[in-house]
């Protein structure tokens, strides 16, 4: 039985100074692909959904694929809620069965935000072993149904960083540091190291790492920046756009490929076995394979 929660994987992740990937997906032969990779690898991972695919497929038949195929995994695996503003939807997710829960209050104003995360943290953590993980800051680009323009992300407030946490109860921190959804519109886009270094150091002193930190915007960031930011600490990688792109690149190249076959099945299998390579090139970059326990 591999399902788990992401506190304590984080925390080992943390520590060892690697990463774990958190990959948002859409449909279930995605969520197929992103377990059978970490199985592969022998790490832990963390499968996401944004608000709409939940809303699409509902909570509970999420819950039920991902308990299927985590309970045979020998891995431990997460099912994460991502970006998620209502928290009647998050506390939802949580009874459902979700392992972890991201409610989003950054659009609120400083005080709201630590209400909203702080009321959905207490909801998940009297559940049992739900973790909860907030933001402060925005992050700038698209992602689901939230759109943040890059001139209005706001980078987190160091100062306000260890506040935020002891208020809010969250088990893991998303700092705002200059990482955007979507595609990069700069080839160097400007991440702030200082500030996630800073960040850690409040949160997590001398490397005792308690409240594990998240890294979003994952896609199109180069492997090098990557590296630095775990190295810094960096705990949680979300990667979706990628996920997304290849899904829809390969069934577009698979049926323009072979238009007059009519095979589903094969279109999936295209589309397992792409998601797959993305997945590892991940797993691979943030250092994780082999960590699984
Ligand atoms: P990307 O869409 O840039 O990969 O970001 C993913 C993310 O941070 C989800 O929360």
């Amino acid at each position: 039985m591999a399902i788990a929660s992401a506190t304590q994987m984080l925390i080992d992740a943390a520590t060892g100074k690697y990463c774990i990937g958190a990959f948002n997906i859409t449909c279930f032969v995605q969520m197929e692909a992103v377990i059978e990779t970490a199985i592969e690898k022998r790490t832990p991972v963390i499968v996401q959904t944004s608000v709409t695919p939940a809303q699409f497929h509902t909570p509970e038949v999420i819950v039920a694929v991902y308990r299927t195929l985590a309970e045979r995994a020998s891995v431990p695996v997460c099912l994460h809620l991502d970006h998620c503003e209502e928290i009647d939807f998050c506390k939802r997710c949580a009874d459902a069965g979700y392992t972890n829960i991201m409610i989003d209050g950054s659009h609120h104003d400083y005080e709201q935000n630590v209400r909203v995360t702080r009321e959905v943290a207490d909801y998940c953590h009297k559940l049992g072993d739900v973790s909860v993980e907030g933001e402060l800051g925005t992050v700038g680009g698209v992602e689901d149904q939230i759109s943040v323009a890059e001139d209005e992300a706001q980078l987190a407030d160091p100062k306000l960083a260890a506040d935020f946490v002891n208020r809010s109860g969250v088990d893991l921190f998303a700092p705002a540091i200059g990482t955007a959804h979507g595609v990069y519109v700069t080839e160097n886009p400007k991440i702030d190291f200082e500030r996630f270094a800073t960040v850690q150091q409040i949160i997590n002193p001398n490397g005792n790492i308690r409240i594990p930190l998240v890294v979003h915007g994952g896609t199109g960031l180069k492997p090098e920046v990557v590296k630095r930011l775990v190295a810094s600490g960096g705990a949680k990688f979300n990667v979706s756009t990628d996920l997304k792109h290849t899904l829809i690149d390969t069934t577009f190249n698979y049926i323009n490929d072979h238009r007059a076959e009519y095979n589903p099945g094969r279109v999936d299998k295209a589309v397992k076995n792409a998601i797959k390579q993305r997945v590892a090139y991940y797993i691979d970059l943030l250092g994780s394979e082999g960590k699984a326990k």
